[in-house]
């Protein structure tokens, strides 16, 4: 499909509001079965299949499980054989030794003329194991051309965060539109294709192994605020009638491998459940900080988390820095200096971070940073000294769009990304100049050490 029909296509989608409800849907009427989820018939001759993305004995609250009624079952296919696994690694990650060093990459080269969602998938880095079910990995892609085949990834759920292009996502679920300042969830083992809407595409993948990302409890803020789950957007049911081959490419434990079915996965006419593949517009966040001193830290900006097994530590957050008012008083303004035993990959859709002067050799749209566990970092010299002497008028950060995938464990990055022409050599730089203003003359106590 041209990127303009697929456009047409996109902007043109309905869909159902709502983050974890159950949902319904059915594209032919009467596809959906009433008052059970496997009649003896389904009904128009479809086939019932569950997907459950939780064990079937997790907690209610956190179950996730859909009933899909489609022409074929997901059993009738031939045997996958291995494919290439171009450019995406999966964890364990254990081909660089883990980098202390801050680090920082200018965006992805072009792709070459042909580069598809999958061809272009790049990975920088993770952690955890994805057999274990446990960690994460970061991806960068660049495509210039629309998918002819479907994926489905075995191995985790995919977060994508489009920083140039729209893409249009045909799922199993049906239809959904993503652009740059929206993010789109496919979960674990959802078959998906994804036309592009411009000429090219580009943008970061968080790949969870974990538990799914939910919502972030609100504690003392109370009922709302943050990502509202009405703004999170699902697909209706749509399906491809499609006999014929048809290549399916599935990501199982590292490695992908490959299958030509004589049908289009993507057949799914009717669906009923809480495991949905979602969009949602992080310009909806509601930003909340403070109203008179001192930041919150930065989990305040939580839009999504995947839970460990220990309260309160997440696997994986997905945190951005939306457009907001600062207004603190004596307060120093940009984020703070910090070393965190967290770690944190940043990434920029649009415009400037307000920690990090923009500019050629800084940190642009497309481009991404690394602060391992405990690295020191913080705003650099440009904006300490602008910051330390600014009036603390209000004042609204509204340039730019930036996110971080902040996870437990260190990121150990992939060769291809320790080693690319695009990683940036002098980022240490930026924190050089930090001059000593230290005068013990202006206090009053002798406070050395003897
Ligand atoms: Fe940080």
């Amino acid at each position: 499909m041209s990127s303009g029909d697929a456009r047409k296509t996109a902007e043109g989608l309905a869909h159902l509001c709502g983050f974890g409800n159950e949902h319904a849907s059915e594209a032919v009427p009467g596809a959906l079965p009433d008052g059970r989820n496997s009649p003896q018939r389904a009904p128009l001759g479809l086939y019932a299949e569950q997907l459950s993305g939780t064990a079937f004995t997790e907690p209610r609250a956190h179950n996730r499980r859909s009933w899909l009624y489609r022409i074929r079952p997901s059993a009738a296919h031939p045997a996958f054989t291995r494919a290439p696994d171009g450019a995406l690694r999966t964890g364990p990650f254990t081909q660089t030794v883990a980098d202390p060093n801050r680090l920082r990459w200018d965006p992805l080269p072009e792709p070459p003329e042909g580069t598809d969602f999958l061809a272009g998938l790049w990975t920088v880095g993770g952690n955890g194991d994805a057999a274990q079910r446990s960690g994460m990995a970061v991806h960068l892609y660049h495509a210039n051309a629309g998918m002819d085949r479907v994926f489905g990834n075995a191995d985790g759920e995919l977060l994508i965060v489009p920083e140039h292009g729209g893409l249009l996502l045909r799922t199993e679920f049906g239809l959904l539109h993503a652009e740059p300042g929206h993010v789109a969830l496919i979960p674990r083992g959802v078959r998906f294709r994804v036309d592009l809407l411009d000429d090219s595409a580009r943008g970061y993948v968080c790949e969870n192994y974990g538990a799914p990302f939910r919502l972030p409890d609100l504690g003392p803020i109370g009922a709302n605020g943050l990502a509202n789950p009405r703004d999170f957007r699902a697909p209706v049911a749509a399906y491809e009638d499609v006999e014929g081959p048809v290549e399916v490419v599935n990501k199982f434990c590292g490695h992908l491998w490959s299958a030509t079915y004589d049908h289009s996965p993507l057949d799914v006419v009717a669906w009923h459940g809480n495991l949905v593949p979602y969009v949602y517009d992080l310009r909806r966040f509601n930003v909340i900080g403070t109203v008179s001193y001192d930041h919150p830290d930065p989990s305040i900006f939580t839009v999504l988390t995947s839970p460990s097994d220990t309260p309160g530590l997440a696997g994986v957050d997905f945190v951005v820095f939306a457009p907001r008012w600062l207004v603190g008083e004596d307060t120093f303004r940009p984020p703070y200096f910090h070393r965190n035993v967290m770690s944190e990959y940043m990434g920029l859709i649009e415009g400037a971070y307000d920690a990090k002067s923009a500019g050629k050799g800084g940190f642009v749209p497309g481009g991404g940073s690394l602060h391992n566990m405990m690295s020191a970092h913080g705003p650099d010299r440009e904006t300490f000294d602008r910051a330390s002497a600014a009036e603390l008028k209000p004042h609204k950060v509204d340039d730019g769009l930036a996110f971080m995938f902040e996870t437990r464990w260190p990121l150990v990055l992939t060769p291809q990304a320790a080693r690319a022409d695009h990683l940036q050599q002098r980022y240490d730089d930026v924190w050089q100049g930090l001059e000593r203003h230290f005068r013990p003359s202006a206090g009053t106590s002798d406070g050395t050490l003897h």
